[in-house]
């Protein structure tokens, strides 16, 4: 387990130091971060899965062993899940029961390895979820590892993020300045009945936050 957790970052490593060249400055700061956090020792972090971690079954690999979504899908039962604790009272209950999300480096206690300079995880969200606008201190990057995805950020234009795809050619990505509210749509495509949560896939999605990276998001 720990030696799967030490590729996927290294994976993850690549894939921010890849993009970094026609991408935002803290591509660079992430995959440097995930670098130094190899340098430590990687063990095997106590699983704790939410019940959104089940509706990964559903998911069928893109049928690339070493793509980001197959190595994800392989570790999600044996990591510690977790929920942004002020959206449990917020937000509805279609929307806790079908979200969650794992940090896999950061600075909080559910961290799997601990860094004060960047976070970067993997969150599920039900399909025909939406997460109402938020916003956070800390500069953020979103890739979709699958499903369709509508973002509408700080300009107020909604577009459609599509995953990215198997290998390493560069994706579309959706980027956030510090404190720039932002929403998100999961599971809807135009001509397509409205996606439910009990029935279809989930969307899968990779994140990362740089500078202020010690204060959840919170709606706004
Ligand atoms: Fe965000």
């Amino acid at each position: 387990m720990g030696d799967a957790l030490r590729g996927f970052i290294h994976d993850l490593r690549r894939f921010y130091a890849e993009r970094a060249l026609d991408g935002p400055a803290m591509f660079a700061t992430v995959a440097e971060e995930l670098a130094t956090v190899l340098e430590g020792p990687v063990g095997s972090p106590s699983p704790d899965p939410l019940p959104v971690a089940g509706l990964l079954e559903r998911l069928e690999t893109d049928g690339e062993p070493d793509s980001l979504l197959t190595r994800f899908l392989d570790l999600a039962p044996h990591l510690p899940w977790t929920q942004t604790r002020a959206y449990l009272d917020t937000l509805p209950p279609t929307f806790v029961r079908n979200y969650g999300y794992v940090r896999l480096v950061g600075p909080a206690e559910g961290a799997v390895l601990r860094s004060d300079r960047v976070a970067v995880g993997v969150g599920v969200w039900g399909a025909g979820l939406h997460y109402p606008r938020h916003a956070h201190p800390a500069e953020e990057a979103y890739h979709v590892l699958a499903g369709n995805v509508g973002f509408r950020g700080a300009d107020g234009t909604r577009v459609e993020l599509v995953p990215v795809p198997p290998g390493y050619s560069p994706g579309e990505f959706a980027h956030n300045a510090p404190d720039e509210p932002h929403e998100l749509w999961f599971g809807g495509r135009s001509g397509v009945p409205e996606p439910d949560p009990d029935l279809d896939p989930p969307c899968v999605l990779l994140w990362a936050w740089t500078g202020e990276i010690g204060v959840d998001a919170r709606l706004v």
